[in-house]
């Protein structure tokens, strides 16, 4: 599926209607250039499960964790990788204690710089591209 989306609110949207399809235990790829939108779509998954406080992006800290009070979802674990130097400094973050565990959704900026050939497979791929103007391709799953 792919769409278009011409203002931040609208992206915000779009993941608010991605978020209602998630249960937990999902890991999300997040893909394409420098200000393509993935922190916005970020900000409106994480507010879509009732988080009131401001969603920034862990452009420092690698990795933002949001407690949710949700039925089946507890927490949402952001990251972005831009600024990684080397995947072996993953080994810090404890991933393996949040990847697929079921009361857990995963988003992850930059998966690239991390996780190399077939290491870590997304529940869901979202490829962000920046059009003209305020426009942006957004397109996950079939296309
Ligand atoms: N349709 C749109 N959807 C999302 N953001 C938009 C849109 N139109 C304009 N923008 C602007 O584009 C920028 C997107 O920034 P954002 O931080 O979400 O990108 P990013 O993909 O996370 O970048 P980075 O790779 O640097 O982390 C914001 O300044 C936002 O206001
Ligand atoms: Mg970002």
């Amino acid at each position: 599926m792919q769409h278009t989306t011409h203002s931040p609110e609208e992206t915000k949207l779009l993941a608010q209607e991605v978020a209602s399809t998630l249960k937990g235990g999902e890991v999300l790829f997040l893909e394409g250039d420098l200000g393509s939108g993935k922190t916005t779509f970020v900000q409106g998954l994480v507010h879509a499960f009732g988080y009131t406080e401001p969603v920034r992006s862990p452009t420092f800290a690698l990795m933002h964790t949001y407690h949710i009070d949700h039925p089946t979802v507890k927490q949402i674990v952001h990251l972005d990788l831009y600024r990684l130097n080397d995947p072996s400094e993953l080994r810090a973050f404890g991933l393996e204690e949040v990847v697929h565990d079921p009361r857990t959704i995963v988003l992850i900026e930059w998966p690239e710089k991390g996780f190399d050939g077939d290491i870590l497979l997304p529940d869901k791929r979202i490829v962000f591209t920046i059009g003209e103007h305020n426009q942006r391709t957004i397109a996950y799953g079939k296309t």
